[in-house]
């Protein structure tokens, strides 16, 4: 497994914002948004291309475009949700897959509540996106997913992750399969409650509220 963070003062600038705790819920959708369509282009640097002849108003010329078969978004709900239009505007022609999951508050487990994804998706380059790689135990679990559905290069888009979650999906993952994690930042640790420290908090009550 590949760990990539996106050294950027752009990446870190937007990152400060979305830590500070008096960012409101509108701003911090915006900042994610546009932190996002920055870690895209380097998560999308491997994406498939196929060469294509063009006319250019001066001569003909070779260029590229995105190959087929589309590439796949899997936003994890519910805080994916709030990175997908970062992603897509880099990959508008990607096809848009859903996975639900959510984490058990005393087992820090992840539980599946919902999926709708291609149940072949053998060649298809997969980018999840999760905003907090906390534990790990959600993306080891979305990344098994898509692997028994036969997807062999993963790359996982998060805005912060903590060593012990990346530890933990690093063995999980093991060499099975081409998996890439793209972060804005690696953070010091977990506390006792499975948040990652410094942190922004929880993502997903900070762009669409607290939900009981
Ligand atoms: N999920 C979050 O939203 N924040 C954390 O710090 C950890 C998990």
């Amino acid at each position: 497994m590949r760990t990539r963070v996106i050294d950027h003062p752009l990446v870190a600038h937007k990152l400060t914002l979305l830590r500070e705790r008096s960012t409101p819920s509108p701003v911090f959708r915006q900042l994610v948004d546009e932190l996002v369509t920055l870690l895209a282009y380097e998560a999308t640097r491997d994406v498939a291309v196929r060469d294509v002849a063009i006319d250019t108003p001066v001569a003909s010329a070779t260029g590229v475009k995105l190959a087929t078969p589309r590439p796949i978004v899997v936003p994890i709900l519910r805080a994916g949700l709030g990175m997908l239009e970062g992603m897509v505007k880099l990959l508008p022609t990607a096809e848009v897959g859903f996975l639900g999951m959510k984490r058990d508050e005393e087992t820090l487990e992840a539980v599946t509540y919902a999926n709708r994804l291609p149940d072949d998706l053998s060649g298809r380059q997969c980018y999840i996106l999760d905003p907090m790689l906390a534990t790990g135990h959600t993306l080891i679990d979305s990344i098994n997913y898509l692997l028994e559905r036969g997807a062999r290069d993963v790359t996982c888009v998060c805005l912060l992750a903590a060593p012990e979650g990346l530890a933990n999906v690093t063995e999980a993952v093991g060499g099975r399969a081409e998996v890439t994690i793209v972060v804005a930042a690696i953070d010091e640790r977990l506390n006792d409650r499975g948040y990652i420290v410094p942190g922004l908090g929880d993502a997903g009550d900070r762009l669409y509220g607290v939900v009981d």
